[in-house]
């Protein structure tokens, strides 16, 4: 049955035109946490308005920092690293497992006392990974079965410095450890092996040994946290849906601007592109510290492509909608090493089973991955698509929908706006030709 909250999509005969793109959404994240930590003023334009910073702002101001929201653009009133408060009330990190995580790094290395609340899914996504290497720093945290928000932090000793080789490639995971370690006297030190993306040691401009085979990333208090005043790319994790949108169907020309081109993000690009994705990159420029450039794409004839391990962190967000790419090359595609896509908002791999499943596509799920049998005449059979309340299965699923005979319905279709509030608005702009 049709609710309210669902949305029909109907197949798009052509695919043509700019879409808005929301901005850089772990920048933004990133930015006004930063920003707050630095002692003065930072402005920050193109700030997201979606609800995943939001939730972020709002958790900032419960810690003592004024921050004032017009249109694109945060004003941020850095009280400093010493001059965060207690809050009164918890802090409700809603679908954002990156506030949650960032701001645990924080609270544990501030020495303030905080609980940190979030929504069904949030409280369904383990915290053990972070929980661990703060208490390795001192900090007390009591959560629900020992690992699920709300999470309560305290910290009653000294911070301890730590030294932590990333168990998994996670940037949520190295922001929080880094965060904590730029409140210690000595140094933490973070060994990656696998490069997840590098918001946090660019915007902090942290100290880094870059080895052979590992990066190793240094914080304590000696860190000068700098202001945060500048232009926050366009997501590139939003652009990734027009990029395969336009890339498999068949009267499509999409130009994206300023969008963010950071290595550590970026992968699917270069998947597509050896997808033989007509992919077009200009104006390569800097925005503050990233690298942004504009993007077209046009009908493309794809060819199959296998994501492996080590690629899997540059491309985590994406691999849903990379998936759908998949669908319409000429061969079988695999994905493997991607057994954390079920630790994010929803179980990731199983969400991409039932759709594709529902659209008649031939694949097999893996514990980590998927393999796709794809097909350039591929048609997806209409279908009623659960989103699962997942902003990037909901969009993989419309973009797939735009390539059938039939409209689709997708179900709680308004959980785009955690990364993309105008996702619906530049669907429609695309496809009313
Ligand atoms: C993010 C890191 C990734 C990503 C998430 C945002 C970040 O999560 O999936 O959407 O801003 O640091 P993990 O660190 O859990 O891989």
């Amino acid at each position: 049955m049709k609710s309210s909250m669902d949305k029909e999509v109907q197949p798009a005969s052509v695919l043509r035109g700019s879409p808005s793109l929301p901005a850089d959404k772990s920048i933004s994240h990133r930015s006004v946490i930063f920003a707050s930590l630095h002692q003065g003023h930072s402005t920050i334009t193109n700030f997201s308005t979606a609800a995943d910073p939001h939730s972020t702002i709002c958790c900032m101001r419960s810690l003592g920092v004024n921050i004032q929201e017009k249109d694109h653009s945060i004003k941020v009133e850095g009280v400093g690293r010493d001059g965060l408060k207690s809050p009164d009330e918890d802090l409700d990190c809603g679908n954002s497992g990156t506030t949650m995580r960032l701001l645990s790094g924080i609270i544990a290395g501030a020495g303030t006392t905080a609980q940190l609340i979030g929504d069904k899914s949030l409280s369904s996504r383990t915290m053990q990974r972070i929980i661990d290497p703060l208490t390795d720093m001192g900090a007390q945290i009591d959560a629900r079965d020992g690992d699920f928000a709300p999470l309560h932090i305290q910290r009653n000793g000294k911070l301890q410095p730590l030294h932590f080789p990333l168990p998994i490639p996670s940037a949520q995971l190295k922001s929080c450890v880094l965060l904590a370690g730029l409140f210690g006297d000595d140094p933490t030190t973070v060994i990656e092996t696998l490069p997840s993306r590098d918001h946090t040691e660019r915007l902090l401009q942290l100290d880094i040994q870059e080895q052979k085979d590992k990066k190793i990333i240094h914080s304590s208090r000696a860190d000068n946290i700098p202001a945060q005043s500048y232009r926050i790319p366009n997501d590139f994790s939003a652009a990734s849906f027009w990029l395969v949108a336009g890339a498999v169907h068949p009267e499509a020309k999409i130009s994206m601007k300023a969008v963010g081109m950071n290595p550590t993000r970026n992968a699917a690009l270069e998947i597509l592109k050896n997808m033989n994705a007509e992919i077009t990159v200009s104006d390569r420029r800097k925005e503050g510290a990233e690298p942004v450039a504009d993007i077209t794409v046009s009908s493309s004839q794809l060819q199959p492509v296998d994501i492996t391990k080590e690629m899997v962190p540059n491309c985590i967000d994406e691999i849903p909608i990379l998936a759908v790419a998949m669908l319409f090359a000429d061969g079988t595609s695999k994905i493997t090493g991607a057994e954390e896509l079920r630790h994010k908002e929803t179980d990731r791999l199983a969400a991409l089973s039932d759709i594709l499943k529902k659209a008649g596509a031939s694949f097999m799920e893996f514990e980590d991955g998927i393999e796709i049998h794809g097909n350039p005449d591929f048609t997806p059979q209409q279908g009623s698509f659960s989103s699962e309340h997942d902003h990037r299965i909901a969009m993989s699923a419309a973009v797939l929908s735009l390539m059938g005979e039939q409209p689709s319905q997708i179900s709680n279709a308004a959980c785009t706006d955690i990364s993309y509030p105008n996702f619906w608005d530049d669907l429609q702009l695309l496809t009313n030709w």
